[in-house]
C-alpha cells in the first residue's frame, strides 16, 4: 500500500483525542460499568476523581467518557452528558444552565429560565429554600434521563462553587437519581478537594491517569501508522518506545514526527535512518517543553530542592513521603525551616506535577521521568 496523502493523524497538544487510544483499557471498563448501571437507573455510590500530570490523557478520556455515554443511549433510555470548565462558572445561574436539560431550559424563554435561576440560586450553597426546587427537578430529570456531569480543569474550581456541587452530587444520589459527578485535574486536585470542606470527597472513586506501559505506547504509534499504509519493525519501534517515556504527549510527538519523516519521502517502511531523522524533530519541541518547567521551578525558587529529587528518581522509579520531605528540608534554607514549610514545598511540587502519587499505593513518582534527567543535565 502507498502512504495516503491526507493529514497527519497524531494529535500532539492538548486535549484532542489520538487516532488510537491506548492502554486506558482498566478504566475504560470500569467506567463502562458505571455507565451500565446509570443506564439501569442506578444511581452511583460516589463521585468520581480523575487526575495525574499534566499530558497524560484525562481530557481525553473524558471525551470517550462523554462518547461512550452516547453510545450507550438507546432510544427509550438516553444517557445526557453536560462538560464544563471552571472559567465557564461565574455564577449559580451558570452551573445550572448547565445542569438541567435543554428539554426543560425550552418550555421557559432563555430570559425566564435566567432570571428564575437567578431568583432561586443567589448563592453558590443549595441548602436554601429555594434552591431545593432546582434540586428537585434535576433530580426528576435525573430518573428520567441519566446525567454525567463532567468538570474538567477541576482543580482551577471556586471552593464555593466546588463544595455547593458535591453537596448537589451527594443529594441528587441520595435521591437514588443516577446522577454521576466527574471531577478532572492535575495532582493538585486532590489538595483542592481536602480544602473544600467536604468530608466525604475522601470517599469519591478515584483513578489515577498515569503513563502507559510499552506494549500500548507501541501500539498508539504503530496502528495508526500501519493503518496509513506505513509500517516499522519492532527492533526500529524499540528506542522510540523507551524515549517517549510512554508519555502520552510524548507519545503523540513522535508519532507525529515518524508520519511527517515517512510522508515528506513517501517511504512504506521506517527505519533507523528516519527514526534519527524524527528524534530531531522530537527533541527540538521537548526542549521548549523542559525549558519552561524549568523556569517555573526556578521562578519558585524551588530548582535546588527539585536538582536533589531528580537525584533520588536516577535510581528508582518511585519513593517514598519521608524521602521527599529529608531530600526537600536539606534544601531548605535554615532561617525558614518548619516542617509546615517542607510539607508546603512538597505540595507546590505536587501542584506543579514535577511528582505525584498515583491512588492506591503509598508511593510518588516522577511526573515526566526525562524532566528529571534534564533538570540534573
Ligand atoms: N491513551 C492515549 N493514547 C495515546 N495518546 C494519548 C492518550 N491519551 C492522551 N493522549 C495524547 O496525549 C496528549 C495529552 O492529552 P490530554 O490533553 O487529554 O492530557 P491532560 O491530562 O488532559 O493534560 P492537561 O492536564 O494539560 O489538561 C494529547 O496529545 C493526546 O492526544
Ligand atoms: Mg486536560
Amino acid at each position: 500500500m502507498t502512504p495516503t496523502r491526507t493529514r497527519n493523524p497524531f494529535t500532539p497538544g492538548s486535549g484532542k483525542s489520538p487516532p488510537y487510544l491506548a492502554g486506558r483499557e482498566n478504566e475504560q471498563n470500569r467506567l463502562r460499568q458505571i455507565l451500565a448501571n446509570m443506564a439501569a437507573g442506578e444511581s452511583p455510590a460516589a463521585d468520581m476523581v480523575m487526575f495525574g500530570p499534566r499530558g497524560m490523557g484525562k481530557t481525553v478520556l473524558l471525551s470517550w467518557l462523554e462518547n461512550e455515554a452516547k453510545k450507550a443511549s438507546t432510544k427509550d433510555n438516553s444517557i445526557r452528558t453536560s462538560w464544563t470548565t471552571p472559567n465557564k462558572l461565574t455564577s449559580p445561574t451558570d452551573l445550572w444552565s448547565y445542569l438541567l436539560s435543554q428539554d426543560w431550559k425550552k418550555r421557559l424563554k432563555p430570559n425566564q429560565w435566567i432570571a428564575k435561576f437567578a431568583l432561586l440560586s443567589a448563592t453558590w450553597e443549595s441548602r436554601s429554600a429555594a434552591n431545593q426546587a432546582l434540586v428537585s427537578t434535576l433530580t426528576n430529570e435525573c430518573k428520567k434521563s441519566p446525567l454525567i456531569f463532567l468538570m474538567d480543569e477541576a482543580h482551577t474550581m471556586d471552593a464555593g462553587l466546588c463544595r455547593s456541587l458535591l453537596n448537589l452530587s451527594q443529594e441528587i444520589r441520595r435521591n437514588e437519581a443516577p446522577f454521576l459527578l466527574v471531577f478532572a485535574g492535575t495532582p493538585g486536585l486532590q489538595y483542592f478537594l481536602s480544602t473544600v470542606n467536604a468530608s466525604f470527597v475522601e470517599r469519591s472513586d478515584k483513578i489515577g491517569i498515569g503513563r502507559l506501559d510499552a506494549q500500548s505506547t507501541a501500539d498508539a504509534i504503530v496502528k495508526p501508522l500501519n493503518e496509513h499504509g506505513i509500517e516499522i519493525d519492532d527492533s526500529t519501534l524499540a528506542p522510540v518506545v523507551e524515549d517517549s517515556q510512554h508519555y502520552p504527549y510524548f507519545i503523540q510527538l513522535w508519532g507525529a514526527a515518524l508520519w511527517g519523516v515517512a510522508k515528506e519521502e513517501e517511504l512504506q517502511k521506517l527505519t533507523y535512518q528516519e527514526v534519527t531523522a524524527a528524534k530531531t524533530k522530537v527533541e527540538s519541541v521537548r526542549l521548549d517543553f523542559y525549558g519552561e518547567r524549568k523556569d517555573k521551578l526556578d521562578d519558585l525558587g524551588l530548582l535546588p530542592a527539585a536538582i536533589a529529587i531528580a537525584k533520588v528518581f536516577q535510581d528508582a522509579e518511585t519513593t517514598t513521603r519521608d524521602v521527599l520531605k529529608k531530600v526537600i528540608a536539606d534544601n531548605l534554607p535554615v532561617d525558614s525551616l518548619t516542617t509546615q514549610s517542607v510539607n508546603e514545598h512538597l505540595r507546590t511540587f505536587i501542584r506543579h506535577d514535577f511528582i505525584w502519587k498515583p491512588p492506591q499505593i503509598d508511593l510518588y513518582e516522577a511526573g515526566i521521568p526525562s524532566l528529571m534527567t534534564y533538570i540534573l543535565d
